[in-house]
């Protein structure tokens, strides 16, 4: 099994390069089964998750063709032409490896009439279920069925129906899935309370570059008019802004300077403003964001909510830089039940972090230290990278195979930049 190993105590200095963002990228290849004309995508990462889903698209009977991959290549071109869809099964083997896989469903039904979809695995953070994807996908006509672990959806004779659909709670998948529905279902479509986290702006982009017509982009009153067909595009993938928060961590905890190339700002939220009131500071620049921090991080106050506010994405990694902030934070997860593994993990390196129901209180300590720690999920996984380049010592963080899902090329970017950091083992 590889490992990651970290020397801490290095200020991060210099240049690093942002990835297209692995959340909008998901979405934007599922929108391929939306035509027969091929869909483009630049700025791809590489990542384990896009082979994933790539695997599926191609068992549908997608074919898919990329431009640049070499392990040196950055920001992959990817052809995706869905001529005719052989299978709208999407099979337990795949689906469970990645939730996102779910996202077929909308597109498939749209196009085909019926999919057949496992229910979805993906990161151990919670229950997660897709009742909202379900209830949205009747909103349109579709009859569902649940047998096996699978999911039935079908289409009524003539195809799905546009409606109007009232979102409970907001959900990032659920408004993907059934966006990318309506845009070929007759007649308008309503969705209330669409998630507006800037991956669903950039599927929504896309689509109207494929031609559908859709309003409200942005906004959480989602209005769209079916077409009876799309056509290709070509589209270029958001940089990741999840990516570019979590190297704004590792730099403020080691008291370095980074620019974080092709990174933007105005896709952050509440990201920035919890930096800043943390004591990072933070300046846009032609090239995208540069990251300074020279002094002791300050204790903050921090509550995960729905795009703009504080992604919970972030707040593993916040909850790393802030274990060695001046004074205590408080934060508050609301988004997932379950997604505080990275806690006794942080303790195991000397973090000092109380757990009570879904609020952690963080007491900022001097000084944290390196220990063998246990990746369990993805966004924990690079919190135990953050704690390990400000650790005195040495971190040797096992099952790696979750960073490998989010993070393009890790080790090399942060080795770039002064990191001592390496990967181990493997084979
Ligand atoms: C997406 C992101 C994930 C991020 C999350 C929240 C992708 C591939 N993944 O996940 O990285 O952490 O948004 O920003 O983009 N819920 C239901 N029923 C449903 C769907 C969701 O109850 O049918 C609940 C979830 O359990 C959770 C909340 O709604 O409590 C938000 O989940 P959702 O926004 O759907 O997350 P994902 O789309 O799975």
């Amino acid at each position: 099994m590889e490992k990651i190993i970290v020397r801490g105590g290095k200020p991060l200095q210099g240049k690093i390069r942002i990835s297209g963002a692995k959340n909008a990228a998901l979405p934007l290849m599922c929108a391929s089964i939306l035509t027969d004309e091929p869909l483009t995508l630049r700025n791809l990462p590489r990542l384990a998750d896009i082979d994933t889903l790539q695997h599926l698209l191609n068992q549908h009977g997608v074919s898919l063709t990329l431009e640049g991959s070499r392990p040196e290549d950055f920001g992959r071109v990817l052809t995706m032409k869905a001529g005719n869809i052989t299978s709208t099964l999407a099979p337990y083997d795949i689906v469970r490896r990645m939730r996102a896989t779910v996202l077929v469903l909308g597109p498939l039904l749209a196009r085909c009439g019926e999919a057949t979809v496992s229910l979805p695995g993906g990161c151990a953070i919670g229950t997660r279920p897709i009742d909202l994807h379900l209830m949205a996908l009747e909103k349109l006509g579709a009859k569902i069925e649940l047998t096996a672990g699978y999911v039935k959806a079908i289409a009524p004779k003539g195809g799905l129906v546009g409606g109007t659909i009232n979102f409970p709670t907001v959900s990032v998948g659920a408004t993907e899935n059934i966006l990318m529905a309506a845009v070929l279902a007759r007649g308008e479509t309503v969705i209330e309370n669409a998630a507006c986290e800037p991956e669903i702006v950039d599927l929504a982009h896309c689509l109207q570059a494929m031609g559908a017509g859709i309003d409200g982009v942005g906004t959480g009153r989602l209005t769209v008019q079916g077409v009876s067909r799309l056509h290709g595009a070509t589209y270029a993938v958001m940089p990741d802004r999840i990516e570019t928060g979590s190297y704004i961590c590792a730099t403020a905890i080691t008291g370095g300077e980074v620019e974080l190339l092709g990174a933007r700002a105005n896709t952050m939220g509440a990201v920035l403003q919890a930096f800043e009131l943390a004591g990072v500071v933070i300046n846009e620049t032609v090239n995208g964001i540069l990251v300074k921090c020279g002094s002791r991080l300050r204790g903050i106050n921090i509550s995960t909510a729905p795009y703009p506010s504080f992604p919970t994405d972030m707040q593993a990694q916040f909850m790393a830089m802030l274990s060695c902030a001046e004074g205590a934070s408080v934060i508050t997860e609301s988004i997932f039940e379950n997604r505080y593994m990275h806690v006794p993990e942080l303790g195991r390196m000397g973090a000092d972090i109380t757990v009570r129901g879904n609020t952690a209180t963080v007491r900022g300590v001097a000084e944290l230290n390196g220990a063998p720690v246990m990746a369990t999920d993805l966004r924990a996984s690079m919190s135990l990278v953050i704690a390990g380049l400000a650790a005195k010592g040495e971190t040797i963080i096992n099952r790696i195979y979750h960073l490998d899902r989010g993070y393009e090329r890790l080790e090399d970017k942060l080795s770039a930049v002064g990191a001592d950091i390496e990967r181990i083992g493997g084979g």
